[in-house]
């Protein structure tokens, strides 16, 4: 990762958020070659280097560079990188205009030794995978389309948990750049009235006794328009613009949804996992609802009797029994 670029986009942007709507705000190459500690002609080739790798920045030479604010001008990763406020998650960024699948990739690079916190982070998506074999629709330019590397020290019976984890992560950035709140589906579907705008693909490496690593994928739709997705899928899919009214920035979205992994990840490294579901609960409406689960080879019908400290889902059946599932796809019954 080019270094001294991401710390360019960042002082660039945070001039260019301080006078947002009004008129263009510059910083001058003296002040960038202060505040970066290197020359001026270094400067020079560092803005060089990001006006080709698409960053809209104008140079004045009375004033200096000011950065166009638009998401357009950044979301690689070098814009991505600049904008992000962890110390874990994103760490180590792999942006891809384009790839088969980021959590192919991430499960490629979790396996030759990436560090807890790597993020894969793709443009578009040519095989996106989705849960159940499911194929995951990941146009460019409108979307996000992520997975994050974790290496949690629990043994693989405990893997659910990052699920849930994963969800209330998700849950709670899409609340804060649309201004909506979210529900879960069980496990890990988050939608907006009822339509599903987030997905979530768990998958692991593991031994008998420790998971080695757990690549978290996660699929937002973005700004993604309604013509963009396939008729199957029309009914029950939304965009987080279409339910907030207006296009988001998917540059903000990133920054919001690892800065909560990385929240509720250190609280369930330090406090376990009853935080998690509890907040998980914050966001389930289905209890007490008609439910349908698909599992494995059979299917369980009932009303939705939560779930327990687990996170498993408990539907009583027309016997009144209550079924407990660990694993399934869950529908309104
Ligand atoms: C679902 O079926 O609900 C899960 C969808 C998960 C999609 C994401 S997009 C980023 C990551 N890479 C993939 O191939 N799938 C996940």
């Amino acid at each position: 990762m080019q270094a001294k670029e991401v710390e360019i986009v960042k002082i660039l942007r945070s001039g260019a958020e301080g006078r947002r709507g009004e008129t263009k705000s510059y910083v001058s190459g003296q002040a960038l070659s202060r505040e970066l500690g290197i020359s001026r002609t270094a400067v020079w080739k560092h803005i060089r280097n990001l006006r080709k790798m698409g960053f809209q920045i104008e140079a004045s030479p009375s004033k200096g560079y000011s950065l166009r604010a638009a998401e357009a001008s950044g979301f690689n990763g070098i814009g991505i990188q600049a904008a992000l406020a962890t110390g874990i998650i994103g760490k180590k960024v792999f942006f891809y205009p384009s790839i088969d699948s980021t959590n192919t990739k991430a499960f490629e690079l979790a396996r030759n030794g990436e560090p807890e916190g790597t993020v894969v982070i793709a443009d578009a998506q040519l095989k996106g995978k989705g849960r159940i074999g499911r194929r995951w629709e990941s146009p460019p330019g409108v979307n996000v389309y992520t997975s994050v590397i974790l290496r949690p020290d629990v043994p693989p019976q405990y893997a659910q948990n990052l699920t849930f984890l994963s969800a209330v992560a998700v849950a709670e950035a899409v609340e804060a750049v649309s201004h909506r709140r979210p529900a879960v589906k069980w496990p890990n579907d988050i939608l907006i009235d009822s339509r599903k705008v987030a997905g979530i693909l768990m998958e692991m490496d593991s031994e008998a006794d420790r998971i080695n690593f757990v690549i978290a994928g996660i699929g937002v739709n973005v700004n993604m328009e309604e013509s963009m997705l396939p008729d199957s899928i029309k009914t029950i899919a939304a965009s987080l613009a279409e339910k907030s009214g207006g296009e988001v920035d998917r540059i903000g979205f990133v920054r919001s949804l690892y800065s909560s992994i990385e929240k509720w990840y250190k609280i369930y490294l330090r406090e376990g996992f009853t935080p998690i579901l509890s907040a998980w609960k914050s966001y389930f409406d289905a209890e007490g609802k008609p439910t349908k689960v698909n599992c494995f080879n059979s299917s369980v019908s009932g009303i939705c009797a939560g779930v327990d400290e687990s996170g498993a889902l408990l539907v009583r059946n027309s016997a009144g029994a209550i079924v407990r599932i660990i694993s399934g796809d869950a529908e309104r019954g």
